[in-house]
This record gives structure tokens, sequence and C-alpha cells, in this order.
């Protein structure tokens, strides 16, 4: 493994003025840094020549005290450069290069007779740029409470934008597309899921935010490394074309408490010319620290079937007592369909066994469902009662004489106070019946009240808790939480999150549109994995009520193609049994696609459009593609020279059917089995909403 730390005083180009100069080691990116005639910090930022961000603002404001936004001077600052490379314990690529040239920044301030220092560090990468705040310990700041973030993002153009609404709660929405300055996130006509509207203003939008340019370049801006911080939504000044950090704020208005020795997360820019390049670009994942668990031996990916799509297409519930019918416990009726019986988890164990999934997660097997949806209130749920009619003891012996580990489920309703309580109880109970790890909630209102889930409270409680089920070599996949920024690099055990828009919303809702999963790798999944839940075969809903008109809005060969397109280590089949068991010919794709990758090779991809990836298995030979379009039908016609050259390769396309259409013809696919090579010329059609998964096995190999 090569690693290097230069220091390259010549890579600072020009010193004109005050104006530090950074070049990226390919030279093609170049950073500015300097301070203005009122000592206040800036930056600029350019790729092959061109202005992406111009002369951006640096800055700290705090509350009760002078800000660390002015009367700087710099006090030094060196260069480095680093290359290196890692090893991912999962993930979309084994070996990950870590190449750029760093800038920092020493600032003081005088203020009387004390002198405070800031330093600011940046990394430029060959493919975007990576800078953050740090407060050092002998700065003399003390104790302090940030007010505001003045960090600014000028842009050069009026450029098209995915964005969803600034929120500090939630990320459940369906994404737009519009000029920058045509950006009004109030008229965000959405029609079920504004639950958290007090916190949606006009001109917020959150990150990532993925940009495409008029003169043909991709912009996303995130953060990396969110730690003991709040998440930064974006502001907008339409007229300046000016994007301003906006933190998420606690129920004082306040947005972090910090001390001497903190820093902030890093603000991310990420460049690439084409628009698949966005999607291997790792800059995130580089700037987080590496694993904080020693032994990762017990995190295993896989895929995890669940008692949970029939409780949200309606067929069964979560609650065990049916409190409609009394107020008082004592008369209260058992409901008719609670999902989590002992006979309906041991069924879904046991296909697991039969079809080797190692995972079944099991929603609704604890007391508490009966009210707590909007509860907004402790002492709802408890993480360590079964319903009585959850056998745990038959339950947890069968999952270990078939080989199969329940994933426990913790939702929270949102009463974070109440969790954190509980939580001992909770790890000891998951110890004593061997559950290796669980999927968590944050449905509502955070307790503590007037606590955001993206704010500092909330960002210090997930980390709390992805340490801790580390300690007790436990994994974790939160849905509700704050929209992840590669710190499943620091705690590989935290493998998955929901946080965006996930596929139930079509069980319940109108849904997210066909081009929904051809935006998310461009957006929320640059941060990290993500839960989506893929894998529905049975797609319209009025199969389960006929008076139901909702409908996934894809096809079924769609569906497995998100195997492939959508990535995480710990991945659903999330339809139910019966509609997996009656087409075992499409199911096999599902059994057979892996987790973990080697690596990845996108074929071609446009936000909003389609999405063509390749990928090989770690510690394997063989390769999966994946194809998914929008409403579009498409002709994909991909070049398979990633595969060995003049090597033969069984081939099993799983194709939409010849009149599949997302709308009127949803569940039709075609498989074909084929020997090719590398130099095979396929065309593929991709029907409206469509999609491909492919299977491709070195021949001789079964
Ligand atoms: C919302 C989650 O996204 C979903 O997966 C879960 O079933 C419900 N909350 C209940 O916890
Ligand atoms: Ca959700």
């Amino acid at each position: 493994m090569l690693s290097a730390f230069i220091l390259m005083g010549n890579v600072l180009n020009a010193q004109v003025a005050n104006v530090l100069k950074l070049n990226s080691p390919n030279n093609l990116m170049e950073l500015k840094f300097y301070l203005d005639e009122q000592g206040r910090p800036r930056y600029g930022f350019k790729a092959e020549g061109l202005p992406i961000v111009k002369d951006g603002r640096l800055g700290i404001l705090l509350k009760d005290a002078i800000g660390l936004d002015k009367d700087f001077v710099v006090d030094s600052h060196y260069t480095l450069e680093m290359d290196d490379s890692w090893t991912t314990v999962w993930g979309e690529e084994k070996q990950i290069r870590n190449h750029y040239r760093s800038l920092n920044v020493r600032l003081k301030q005088i203020l009387g007779a004390t002198k405070r220092t800031l330093i600011l560090e940046f990394r430029l990468f060959d493919d975007g740029l990576g800078f953050r705040y740090i407060f050092p310990e002998d700065g003399n700041l003390g104790l302090f409470t940030v007010s505001d973030e003045l960090t600014t993002f000028p842009l050069d153009a009026d450029h098209d934008v995915y964005w969803i609404p600034g929120d500090y709660d939630t990320n459940e929405y369906r994404y737009s597309r519009s000029k920058l300055s045509q950006i009004h996130a109030l008229q965000f006509s959405e029609d079920n899921n504004i639950a958290f509207k007090q916190s949606v203003h006009d001109s917020l939008v959150q990150t990532p935010l993925m940009m495409i340019a008029g003169d043909g370049y991709y912009l996303a801006i995130h953060e990396a490394a969110l730690v003991h911080y709040p998440a930064m939504n974006l502001e907008i000044d339409r007229s300046k074309l000016e994007l301003k950090s906006h933190l998420v704020p606690d129920v004082l208005g306040n947005k972090a408490y910090l001390q001497g020795g903190d820093k902030t997360p890093w603000r991310v820019i990420l460049y690439a010319k084409k628009a698949k390049d966005i999607l291997t670009n790792r800059i995130i994942l580089n700037l987080n620290e590496p694993s904080k668990i020693a032994d990762p031996s017990f995190i295993k990916p896989g895929k995890f079937i669940g008692v949970w799509w029939e409780m949200h297409v309606g067929k069964s519930s979560w609650n065990y007592w049916d409190k409609s019918t009394a107020l008082s416990s004592k008369f209260w009726k058992k409901v008719n369909h609670h999902g989590a019986n002992t006979a309906n988890v041991i069924r879904y164990i046991d296909f697991a066994s039969k079809h080797d999934i190692p995972y079944v997660l099991v929603e609704g097997w604890n007391e508490g469902w009966e009210d707590w949806f909007g509860a907004y209130r402790e002492h709802i749920f408890s993480f360590s009662k079964p319903y009585p009619d959850f056998d745990i003891n038959a339950i947890s012996a069968r999952a270990k004489a078939k080989n199969v580990k329940l994933i426990m489920h913790h939702e929270t309703s949102g009463a974070v106070t109440d969790y954190e309580r509980q939580l001992d109880t909770a790890i000891r109970f998951m110890i004593q019946y061997g559950y290796p790890g669980i999927k968590g909630g944050y449905v509502g209102k955070i307790i503590p009240r007037g606590e955001h889930h993206d704010g500092q409270w909330m960002v210090d409680h997930y980390e709390r808790l992805a340490s801790k089920f580390g300690l007790n070599k436990m994994t974790m996949d939160l849905h509700e939480p704050v929209r992840p920024t590669g710190l499943h690099r620091t705690y590989p055990n935290w493998w998955s999150n929901e946080a965006a828009r996930g596929n139930e919303f079509n069980a319940w809702s109108r849904g997210n549109l066909p081009e929904h999963e051809t935006i998310l790798p461009f957006t929320r999944l640059l941060g990290g994995p993500m839960d989506y839940t893929p894998g529905i075969f049975q797609i319209k809903m009025n199969v389960y009520d006929s008076a139901k008109k909702e409908q996934v809005h894809t096809t079924l060969a769609k569906q497995l193609a998100l195997y492939v397109t959508m990535y995480s280590p710990i991945q659903m089949a999330a339809d139910l049994i019966e509609n997996y068991e009656k087409r075992p010919d499409a199911f096999k794709f599902i059994k057979e696609v892996p987790t973990d990758w080697d690596t990845t090779v996108v074929l071609d991809a446009e936000p909003g459009d389609y999405i063509y990836m390749a990928r090989r298995e770690r510690n394997g030979k063989q390769w999966f593609v994946g194809a998914i379009t929008d409403e579009q039908e498409r002709l994909f016609e991909p070049d398979l020279s990633f595969l060995t050259p003049g090597k033969k390769y069984t081939m099993v396309v799983y194709r939409d059917g010849d009149s599949a259409d997302w709308e009127r013809n949803p569940m039709s696919y075609v498989i074909d089995n084929k020997t090719i090579r590398s130099t095979e010329k396929l065309k593929i059609r991709l029907a409206p909403g469509g999609g491909c998964a492919i299977q491709l096995t070195p021949a001789g190999k079964n």
C-alpha cells in the first residue's frame, strides 16, 4: 500500500497579496484562499479553468461572543500531499485511493490581550474539494455556542438542480428539478409528507444537492463526517445564485455547543465532467475517519426478508390489541391479523433458511404499537417486552436451528430519551436471544421536545448508538435519521439508513415516480448506503384490496436491477413470501446477487433519466449488471469490455417483457440464458419505468 505525506511548499503556486493557491494532484483543480480588507476568510474553487465557486465566505458566528468571521490575520500555513489507499470493510469497492493536496491555514484574531485561533483545512482532490473549520484546543476559544455558520457557495451560473425542501426533520420527499433561481420549497406540491412543515421555508434545500451546469459539468454539494454538529441545509440567494450554510437549530435557536478541540464536518463539493463519474467519487468516504471497530468480522453483509411489507400493504398489523374497542386495557380485544405471531415468523425463518437468506426482520413484535403514531410522548414502546403471541423462546430456537439471524426492530416514535433509558436493557435482551443487530426508526417529533432529527443533539445520539452497538458487536440500520455523510467508514456496523423516500411510499401514497431511483444515487446515496427495500414483485396494490389504487412505479425487472444500482450491504427482499414463491425464476436473481463488491463500473448514467452499472462480487469472479430507466423506454446496449477478454461467461438476463410498461403491464418479464464473451453486443429494451438485471458467471463455475 502506497502511503505518502509530502510537505508541498511548492504547490502554493502564488502568494500575491495574501492569496494562497493550491492545485490538485493532476493540477486541474485550483483552490484559492485569502483574507479580504476586513480580515474575513474567503475561498474560491476552479475546476479545469471554470470558476465553480467564486469567492465564498467562511466564518462562524458565536452566541454572546465576538464572531470567528473577521479581523483575522494569517498566522501560518502549510501544504501536504497525500497518496494512500485503504481497504473497505464492505462496500461498492474493495480498495479506495485517497489522493489529495491539502492546505492548512492557521488564522489568528487579536482581541485585546487575547489571541484566538481558527484553523481552516482544505483538501483538494482531482474530482472535488473538502474543507472544514478546526477550533484548536490552544486557540483561546474555551466553551462556545455557534449561532450561525457563514460558509457560502456562490455559483457560476443558474444551474439545473435536483432538490428536496430544506427540513429539520425529514428527507422523505420526491425530488424536483428546476433552475437554482426557481427553487421555491414551499410551492413543493407534496400531498403526504410535509410532516414537519414548520421547519420548511421557501429558500431552503437539503444536501446532497445535485447540480447540472449548462456548460457541461456536474456538481454536488454535501458534507462529510457529520459528528457533534447539526446537519447543513442550504439557503438560496436567488439573485446572487449563492447558497449559504443553514444549520439545523435546537429548541433555543442555537446551532451547536462546542469547545476548543472540536471541528466542523467537512463541506464537500464533488465535480465531474460526466454524470456517471459523480457516482464513483469517493471524496466523502476519504474525508471520514478510518474504522473505529477493531475487529469487524461480526459485520456480515447480506440480505433479509421480513414481517414488514404485509403491514404496509394492509394485510396484517403491527399492533396486537384493538384499542378502539375500549379505553381500559382490561377490555381491549385482540386484532385478527397481528403480523408478528409465532407461526408467521417461523414461516419467514424457514423460507429464509431454504433460500440462504441470512436475516429476518420482524416488526410489531413488541409492546407499544397501539398508540405509537404521533404520540409525542414517552413510555409508549418497550424494547424488551414481546406481545403475547410472539413466543420469543420458540422463535429464537427455530432461527438458531435454521441458521438464520433475527433483526430486532426498535421504532422509537421519536421518543429518544425513553429509548436511551431502555437501551442497556434492550441490548441485554438482544444478547440473550442472539439478535446481531437492529433496524431503528424515528417516526414523529423528537423528544427532548424541540429537538430535531437533524440537529446536534440527535447527531450525537446516532453516534452514541453506533458506538454502543459496535462495542456489543451489533449492527444498525436506521430509518428517519439524519441523511448519511460517509460515517459508515468510521462505524461500518452502522451499515445502512433510510433517510430518504423509500419504496414503502409506493404501498400507501401517490408513491415515487419512475425517475426516483435514477436520482437517489446522485443525491441521498452520495452520503452512504440506503435501505430502499427493493424486490417488490406484486406491483399493483389492488391485489390486497380491490379499492386500492396504489402501485409501485416500476416493472418487476426493474426491482431486480435495483439490487445493483442502489447500494446497501444489507439489502431487503421486501415482498411477501407468497409473491416470491409464485416466481422462483425471478427470485433466483435476488438470491444470487451479492451485497458486497470488489469493483464498480458505471457504464453510463444521467440523473433523472437512467443508471447503467456493472459490479464484480467481492472475493469472486461473477459480474452483475443493473440498468434502470425513468418513464422513458430506452435501448440498453452495454459495453461488456469490463469482462476478462477471451473468457466465456454464462449470462442470465432478467429483462422487461416485450410489452412491459410500469403502468399498463408491470409484471411481465423474460429470462434469457446465453454464453457470451466480452465482445458480445447486446440490445435490451428497457420498458417505460423498467429495467434489466444481468448475472455473468465465468463458464465452468456454477
Ligand atoms: C417507517 C419505516 O420507514 C418503516 O420501514 C417502518 O415499517 C415504519 N416506520 C414503522 O416503524
Ligand atoms: Ca420511513
